[in-house]
């Protein structure tokens, strides 16, 4: 039953979290050691966990319960986001560490699986429930999902879910077929695609920001928002991931999931309440309102950019081409830079551009909301006329939210200056924020899909970015065309200039 206050939905708040069993494969992967263990021990930490709580480990490399709790220790520790390691937590949270060497193609695999988790239940009172967690390379995720149900064990005494790492599928095409593979074994509602965006609090907040508040939603449309800028820029390369990047690109990796996602979340309407389907069917109604482009206005609507080697900081940074895994010729895009539009009454006309790139100046992501100019300026030629109202949400780091107007500046004469009226999450909150990873975790061992993405989502970003990728496979600028350091190439800046605007310098 939704309460009163769609915010305060005891279900969500309390946490109280049933026993289970989280079986990940793919766990000799990055994944596992630097987001979904730090995430669970934090959550064990936090007493979040209910002691009889375990962890098994699946991947091919051979290794004992022991060794496997050895090799995470460390990183564990080290990837804890700003939270301390307790020895004595890590002793019981080990104690929960299972490992199996198997390989996913392999029906041996999931009959020993079987045979472990009936172990586990009754050593360690599961109550049989188990999420299975598919962090493996994409083209197992179906072979995975098959195999347990071959094994029957996609079904038992508790509750089975399966969450799935993104890349869901690596166009519409693939992402369909996915989904009917895992649906031959999973009921469609113990899916769980996983966003990690989703996950963040500074993401969870703007649905607090926009439906928690009367003051901004009569802003909130065409009459007043000149238009949004969406940035995830990030200063690091594909550090290791040259292999899987040059396959996926900046326009697959983050903007068909991570930054379509904060654009619904930024857009859609608001839900009645704040109940799992209710939200959703909201973000999934806006991404199906996002104009598709044809292919013949992908030219001006989108920019693919690759970084090429720099000199920064007295230290020489390779091109995308020198990374290691990548071949010399690569065609893929390290930024990509896409102006939207949504198709509906409340957004008609108004431009939602998206930028995200690799090797760019800083790591930042923001979603700032230009709104139109004041229609009459009484103050003449006093003020900085060039200054738009803007609302700044800051998704990381120093998260937190700005509104920049125009204010009088102290002295004779009517002179106007922007200032900003700050809030900061660390210094009004003055506590840490959970990880997106524990966010996510806890909500899927509840059964809370609210912050998961759903196959129909899936499919409309797909749908969305599809006749770009169509056009980017066969007509490509020259890469490398921005200096890695750089903002992107000049091309991203030309898009916006053409309807009078410019990316914000952040
Ligand atoms: C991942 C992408 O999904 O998100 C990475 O595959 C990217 O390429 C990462 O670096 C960014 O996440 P965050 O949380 O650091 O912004």
């Amino acid at each position: 039953m939704p309460t009163e206050n769609p915010f305060q939905d005891p279900l969500r708040f309390e946490r109280r979290v049933p026993e289970c069993t989280v079986v990940i494969f793919g766990a000799n992967g990055d994944l596992t050691k630097r987001k979904l263990l730090p995430a669970l021990y934090r959550l064990m930490y936090e007493r979040r966990l209910s002691p009889g709580f375990a962890v098994v480990g699946i991947s091919r490399t051979a290794m004992s319960d022991d060794q496997f709790r050895d090799k995470m220790r460390d990183p564990v520790s080290r990837y804890l986001e700003d939270s301390p390691f307790d020895e004595d937590v890590w002793k019981g949270f080990a104690q929960g560490l299972f490992y199996m060497s198997g390989d996913v193609a392999d029906p041996a695999a999931y009959a020993a699986l079987a045979a472990r988790l009936r172990e586990i239940e009754q050593t360690r009172k599961t109550g049989g429930n188990v999420l299975f967690y598919l962090s493996t390379q994409p083209s197992q995720y179906a072979i995975a999902a098959a195999g347990l149900g071959a094994a029957g064990i996609a079904n038992g005494q508790g509750w089975r879910r399966l969450v799935v790492e993104k890349p869901f599928g690596s166009d519409l095409g693939s992402a369909r077929a996915l989904s009917h593979k895992l649906q031959e074994v999973f009921a469609e509602s113990d899916v769980y695609r996983i966003d990690h965006y989703l996950g963040k609090e500074t993401v969870q907040n703007i649905l607090a920001f926009r439906f928690g508040n009367g003051i901004f939603e009569p802003l909130w449309n065409r009459r007043y928002v000149n238009h949004v800028q969406i940035t995830a820029a990030e200063s690091i390369g594909v550090e290791g991931r040259g292999a899987y990047y040059q396959e996926s690109g900046a326009l697959r990796d983050m903007i068909q999931n991570h930054l379509l996602q904060v654009m619904a979340t930024i857009a859609m309407e608001p839900s009645a309440t704040f109940e799992p389907g209710a939200v959703r069917d909201e973000r999934a109604k806006l991404l199906r309102s996002i104009r598709v482009m044809k292919s013949g206005e992908v030219r001006e609507n989108a920019v693919a950019g690759q970084y090429g080697p720099a000199r920064i900081g007295g230290a020489e940074v390779p091109g995308f081409r020198q990374e290691a895994g990548v071949a010399p010729d690569a065609r893929i895009d390290t930024y990509a830079a896409v102006t939207f539009f949504v198709d509906n009454w409340r957004w008609a006309g108004v431009p939602f551009y998206i930028r995200t790139g690799k090797r760019l100046p800083k790591r930042v992501s923001e979603i700032a909301i230009q709104f139109n100019d004041a229609p009459h300026s009484v103050f003449g030629g006093n003020g900085d006329g060039t200054t738009p109202n803007l609302l700044i949400l800051r998704i990381q780091p120093e998260e937190g939210i700005s509104l920049k107007f125009l204010s009088k500046q102290p002295g004779a004469g009517m002179n106007l200056r922007p200032v900003s009226m700050d809030f900061n999450y660390g210094s009004s909150f003055g506590e840490r924020s959970p990880s997106a990873y524990e966010t996510l975790l806890l909500d899927a061992i509840q059964g809370d899909a609210t912050l998961y993405t759903r196959q129909d989502m899936v499919e409309a970003s797909w749908q969305a970015v599809e006749p770009i990728l169509h056009v980017w496979r066969n007509q490509q600028p020259d890469f490398p065309n921005y200096a890695a350091g750089t903002w992107g190439p000049p091309a991203s800046d030309q898009m916006l200039a053409r309807r009078g605007h410019a990316w914000r310098r952040i």
